[in-house]
C-alpha cells in the first residue's frame, strides 16, 4: 500500500509540473509540507510524457474531478470552521461545532451517512478495505457510521484545521488530506463517547496529524483521522470509569454533545419528542441486549458499526431501524449457541416497530425543521 501511496504521489507531483494548480490547492500563506500533492488530477498511471522535468510545458489537457474542486472548497471551508485554539478550549469546540454543522458543501457531499474511523497504511483510502473478512488481521481497523450532520459536529469539531492541506487522487478515490490538530484536553462529557476506553485510541486521537476525506465519484463516502505509527509514539492513558454513559454533578446525562439539545437549534420544537421516543426505544433496546453489540467497543465486530447507546449518534439508523425490525433481523442468530435470528416474542417486536417508527418521524420532523429554519431570513424570528 506504501508503495501504491508513494506511486500515486510521484505521478501527482509529475502531472503538476507546467500546471498553476499547486498554488489553488495551499492557502497562500502555508508552506508546503514536503509529502504533500497538491495538484488534482485525474491522471492515471503510468506517468505521461507531460510527466518529465522538462520546463514551460504548456499544461496537457487535465481533467480535474468535479470532487476535488468540491473538496478544495470543503478544505477551505474546514479550515475557517474550526481554526487552531487551545486543545481544552470548549467554547472554541462549541462555535466550531456550529460551524461545521451548518456547513452545506460538506453535508450534501456527503448525503445520508459517512462513516468515520482510523486509517491503517495496509488498508488504503477505499472504505471497504474496512469491511472484516475471514483473513482480516487481529488489529484490523474498522468503521462506524454516522449521520453527516452528527459526525461534523461531534467528531470532527474535535479536531483544529492550521490550514496546510491537499487534494489527490487514490485510485477512484479524490483524497482530501488536511493537517489536523485534536482537541485533547476537554472534559469528558465533551467527548462522543469516552475513546480512552481504548488506550490504543486514545493514543491515536492524541497523536493524530491528519484528517482526511474520502470522496468517490459523486459523493464524500468516508472519513478518517490518521496518526503516526503506534510504535512510534508513547501510549497515552485516560481513566476509564467502564461507563459509556453517566450523569454529571448536575445530574445531567452525560456525554453532553450526544444528546440532540447539542446538534439542534434551541428553539426546535421537535427536540423534546424525539428525545422521548429515543428513551422508550433505549430502554427497549436495553431489554433486548441490543447494546451489547452496538456500543463503541463493537464486540460482535460490526462492519460499518451503528452505535445505539448515544441519541444523536443513533439517528442515521432510524430509517434501516424500521426495515431490520420489520423483517425480524436483529438480534442475529447464533448457530452454535441454537439462539434463531430475531425476536422471538411476537408483542415485545410489535413494540419496537412501533416506536422505531415514532422515533423516525419525530427525527425527521426534527431535521425538517433545521433545514427550514436555515432557509428562512436570519432577521425573522423562528416561529416554533
Ligand atoms: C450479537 C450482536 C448483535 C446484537 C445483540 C444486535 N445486533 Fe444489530 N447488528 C449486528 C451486526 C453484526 C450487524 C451488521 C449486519 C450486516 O452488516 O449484515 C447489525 C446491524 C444492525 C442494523 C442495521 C445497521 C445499518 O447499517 O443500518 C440495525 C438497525 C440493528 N443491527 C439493530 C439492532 C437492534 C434493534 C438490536 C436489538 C434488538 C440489535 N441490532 C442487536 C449485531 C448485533
Amino acid at each position: 500500500m506504501k508503495y501504491t501511496i508513494v506511486t500515486a504521489i510521484l505521478i501527482s507531483l509529475g502531472a503538476r509540473t507546467g500546471t498553476p494548480a499547486r498554488a489553488a490547492s495551499q492557502p497562500p500563506a502555508a508552506p508546503a509540507p514536503p509529502a504533500s500533492a497538491p495538484s488534482p488530477s485525474s491522471t492515471p498511471a503510468p506517468a505521461p510524457p507531460a510527466a518529465q522535468p522538462e520546463k514551460k510545458k504548456v499544461p496537457m489537457n487535465l481533467k480535474v474531478p468535479v470532487e476535488a474542486m468540491l473538496a478544495e472548497r470543503i478544505a477551505k471551508q474546514l479550515v475557517a470552521a474550526s481554526p487552531v485554539a487551545d486543545p481544552a478550549d470548549a467554547k472554541a469546540r462549541d462555535a466550531a461545532a456550529e460551524k461545521l454543522g451548518a456547513c452545506k458543501d460538506l453535508l450534501e457531499a456527503a448525503h445520508s451517512r459517512i462513516l468515520w474511523g482510523g486509517f491503517h497504511p495496509e488498508q488504503g483510502y477505499d472504505p471497504s478495505a474496512y469491511r472484516l473478512h475471514d483473513r482480516s488481521r487481529e488489529d484490523f481497523f474498522q468503521l462506524t457510521e454516522l449521520n453527516p450532520m452528527i459526525w461534523a459536529k461531534l467528531y470532527l469539531s474535535t479536531f483544529m484545521f492550521p490550514g496546510p492541506y491537499s487534494v489527490r487522487q487514490e485510485g477512484k478515490f479524490t483524497v482530501l488530506e488536511l493537517d489536523a490538530k485534536f482537541r485533547g484536553g476537554l472534559d469528558a462529557g465533551e467527548y462522543p463517547y469516552p475513546f480512552w476506553h481504548s488506550p490504543n485510541k486514545w493514543t491515536a486521537y492524541m497523536n493524530a496529524e491528519k484528517v482526511i476525506l474520502i470522496f468517490e465519484p459523486g459523493r464524500l463516502v468516508a472519513s478518517m483521522r490518521k496518526s503516526p505509527n503506534p510504535l512510534s509514539v508513547r501510549l497515552i492513558k485516560r481513566q476509564w470509569d467502564t461507563k459509556w454513559i453517566w450523569t454529571n454533578d448536575k445530574g445531567e446525562p452525560q456525554p453532553r454533545v450526544s444528546l440532540f439539545s447539542y446538534v439542534f437549534s434551541k428553539d426546535n420544537p421537535h427536540v423534546a419528542e424525539l428525545d422521548r421516543s429515543y428513551r422508550a426505544l433505549e430502554s427497549a433496546f436495553r431489554d433486548q441486549n441490543c447494546m451489547t453489540c452496538h456500543a463503541p467497543d463493537n464486540q460482535s465486530r460490526i462492519n460499518d458499526l451503528l452505535l445505539l447507546n448515544y441519541p444523536n449518534q443513533a439517528l442515521v439508523m432510524r430509517r434501516s431501524l424500521v426495515t431490520v425490525l420489520e423483517d425480524n433481523q436483529m438480534p442475529p442468530g447464533n448457530e452454535l449457541a441454537h439462539e434463531p435470528t430475531g425476536l422471538q416474542d411476537p408483542e415485545v417486536l410489535k413494540t419496537l416497530i412501533k416506536l422505531a417508527k415514532e422515533f423516525e418521524k419525530q427525527a425527521d420532523d426534527a431535521f425538517a425543521y433545521e433545514q427550514l429554519r436555515e432557509a428562512r431570513p436570519r432577521t425573522e424570528p423562528a416561529k416554533p
